[in-house]
């Protein structure tokens, strides 16, 4: 049977305890992973924001944003394999843009491989519109691949 993630489980801030989990959840999620450096990085700057979703206090998936002004940024979003297509990200994601709409946060970017289907239909079924392309932007394999860049805009207010 398919266990089902109650809306009780967690989602928390990250802490270095986390990282060898998160980074396991990278290395079997992503392919050019980020390694134990960044994410430490990324614990240490303020303006990061850095949350796991966990089951019994194990994470699960997890989620970077960096916040400059009035733009959020999605840096970095997985959930491990077993997990996935159970809401997680969604979750994760809503409650970073109420979080943003409540500090008067007027913009989310976010990046993502023009062959990234799932994540695409994730951010779109949240608001976000792709507002450009970065041209090869991403490794991949021997050569490179587009990013489509989005934005869900919070406030109706227009960049
Ligand atoms: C993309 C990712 C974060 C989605 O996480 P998730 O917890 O499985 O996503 P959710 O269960 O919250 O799905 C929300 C919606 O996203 C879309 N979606 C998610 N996974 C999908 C898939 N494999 N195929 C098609 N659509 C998918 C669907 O619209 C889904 O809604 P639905 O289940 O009601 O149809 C996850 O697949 C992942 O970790 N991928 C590898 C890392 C990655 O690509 N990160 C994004 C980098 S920009």
């Amino acid at each position: 049977m398919v266990a089902k993630v109650a809306p009780g489980d967690g989602i928390r801030a990250m802490e270095l305890e986390d990282v060898d989990a998160v980074l396991a959840i990278e290395s079997a999620t992503q392919l050019t992973p980020w390694s134990s450096a960044h994410f430490r990085d990324c614990l240490s700057n303020a303006n990061y924001l850095c949350q796991v979703a966990t089951v019994d206090d194990d994470p699960v998936a997890f989620l970077i944003l960096s916040r400059i002004l009035d733009e959020t940024h999605v840096l970095n979003i997985a959930v491990a394999p077993a997990w996935q297509r159970r809401g997680i990200a969604r979750r994760l994601l809503q409650q970073a843009l109420d979080a943003a709409r409540a500090d008067a946060m007027t913009v989310v970017y976010l990046e993502v491989r023009e062959s990234n289907q799932s994540a695409q239909a994730l951010y779109r079924q949240l608001g976000f519109e792709t507002c450009g392309v970065r041209k090869n932007y991403y490794r991949k394999g021997e050569g490179h691949e587009n990013a489509v860049l989005m934005q869900c805009l919070l406030s109706g207010g227009h960049k």
